[in-house]
């Protein structure tokens, strides 16, 4: 390719960059859904055990193969002549599609709740009943085509420099103002029950084959992965950059978010009287209502609220641009049609692909009714589509590029990765461990069905019921804050350090030549 691409800037640019695409619902809506779902540590250890296991190697995968072709996905897996490589790739560009269509539809409801709390209107009320009369409202439709007006318009516009710019404000202001609504929640009287919950793994969850499916949908839904997102993102990274440890930092950073959240939201959940939501139907919509009960106790809610809504918003669009975006690219490098037209073509094949989910918000019934189609996809698209595509990059890179692939993935790098080791992990343990979970859910959905004898066992209802902090909740509370937010705090540093370096010796270097 002889056009110049355009790289990030600086790499604090690019961190930000990434965890910008990364941080979004994911971390705010999903991750706490879940783990409401699975039972609270019990889905935890089976999330951090996959991300450190899986899901950053096929970050570094993704990387490598949008680094190394300098393509949008689909050309990405057509140059490496990875077999039916375009019909591969297409999905790159095509899978996003469907799972925009629900993401946008969460995100609308971010864009309400900034106007609902900037107006107060679910103050004082029941915040449940407040949500799921707003799923049956016109309003949803007018949030709806503004949210798909803002991707598609930002996107007609281009997008790379805007997004690092302003990732590099949005993104560590939300941050800190998830640190004061998780103080809040965890100091609310009765929160105990609440990080108990969150804290304390339990068997039960811990050996249900469907908690690691599901942990293993989140590992690459969050790190934007097996969606072409990470690869594109990817292909506008400099040479000088090392994969292995931008790929921790980013990954660090960005479950710092997640653990921050369900410190916001467990806590207040227990205690603010929704203990018994979570893990129900109901519970896809828990953040859209535990948290704007906790802005209502809390001083200067209104504002407070209404900030937060506007930065989660932002992280939801910075993520959904990134959904949209494999499309537009390739319309605009296959198909030769301007980035207008496709921002607007794909903007409206959008809008119509969201208006189901928007009309089951009509129908008669609970939260759980109105979301049933949401969340029916976001199963399919979350726990199967995703990985899926995954697995292709760590494939690609393990098995199709040789060792093209294990040298770029070193490229530069610090801290080098040993072939031999590399090279095992990618090529036989990622694949099999994916492998393997993906033929126990197999199992148990024939044996659930009657087509083969049980072989291995049903998952039991998780329960929960309290026994107070114990020590254990106390060691894994410990454990994964020192972890996550002193990893990140740590190679942030570092990487601000080495940068404010480099700076320096090229200013001297100025000095000097002249
Ligand atoms: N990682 C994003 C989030 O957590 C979602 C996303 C998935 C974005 C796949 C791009 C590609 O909200």
């Amino acid at each position: 390719m002889t056009t110049k691409r355009e790289t990030w800037r600086s790499h604090w640019g690019m961190i930000v960059a990434m965890i910008g695409t990364a941080i979004g619902l994911g971390n705010i809506w999903r991750f706490p859904y879940l783990c409401g779902k699975y039972g609270g540590a019990s889905f935890l250890i089976p999330y951090v055990v996959l991300l450190f296991g899986i899901a950053i190697f096929a970050m570094m995968c993704e990387w490598v193969l949008g680094r190394h072709t300098k393509r949008e996905p689909l050309g990405a897996f057509d140059k490496i002549k990875f077999p039916f490589g375009r019909d591969i790739g297409a999905w790159g560009v095509i899978g996003p599609f469907f799972l925009y269509s629900y993401y946008i539809v969460i995100t609308s409801w971010v864009i309400f709740f900034v106007f609902a709390s900037l107006e107060g209107l679910y103050f004082g009320k029941d915040t449940e009943a407040y949500f799921s009369s707003f799923l049956g409202s016109k309003w949803i439709f007018v949030v709806h085509f503004i949210a798909v007006c803002i991707t598609s318009g930002i996107l007609a516009m281009g997008v790379q420099k805007g997004i690092e710019r302003a990732c590099k404000i949005m993104i560590p202001t939300l941050f800190v103002l998830l640190i004061i609504v998780a103080i809040r929640s965890v100091t609310l009287p009765g929160a105990a029950e609440g990080i108990e919950f969150y804290m304390r793994p339990r068997w039960e969850g811990l050996l249900n084959v469907e908690t690691w499916i599901a942990a293993l949908g989140q590992v690459f839904f969050t790190l934007s992965l097996g969606m072409g997102a990470m690869l594109l993102y990817g292909s506008y990274m400099k040479d000088e950059w090392g994969i292995p440890m931008n790929a921790l930092t980013v990954t660090l950073g960005n479950t710092s978010a997640s653990i921050l959240a369900g410190f916001a939201i467990f806590p207040a959940a227990f205690a603010l009287g929704f203990g018994a939501v979570i893990g129900g139907a109901k519970s896809i919509g828990l953040t859209f209502f535990v948290l704007p009960k906790v802005f209502e106790v809390m001083p200067g809610g209104h504002i407070f609220g209404g900030i937060f809504f506007v930065l989660l918003a932002f992280g939801a669009i910075s993520s959904a641009i990134s959904i949209q975006e494999p499309a537009i690219a390739w319309l605009k490098e296959e198909a030769s049609w301007t980035r207008r037209e496709a921002a607007l073509f794909t903007g409206i094949i959008l809008w119509i692909m969201g208006l189901p989910f928007i009309l089951n918000g009509f129908v008669q019934g609970g939260i759980g009714a109105k979301l049933a189609l949401l969340s029916k996809m976001d199963i399919i698209i979350g726990q199967l589509a995703i990985p899926v595509f995954g697995i292709l990059a760590i494939i690609a890179v393990g098995y199709f590029m040789g060792n093209r692939g294990f040298d770029e993935m070193n490229k530069n790098a610090r801290v080098k990765l040993s072939h031999t080791w590399i090279k095992f992990w990618i090529r036989a343990i990622v694949p099999v461990f994916i492998g393997l979970l993906f033929m126990l859910t197999l199992i148990r959905v024939l044996q659930d069905n009657g087509i083969i004898p049980r072989v291995i066992p049903s998952a039991k209802d998780i329960e929960f019921t309290s026994i107070g902090i114990t020590p254990m909740t106390v060691f894994m509370t410990i454990f994964i804050c020192v972890i996550f937010w002193g990893g990140f705090i740590y190679f942030t540093v570092k990487v601000l350090t080495i940068e404010r370096d480099k700076r320096r010796r090229v200013k001297r270097g100025l000095h000097h030549s002249r």
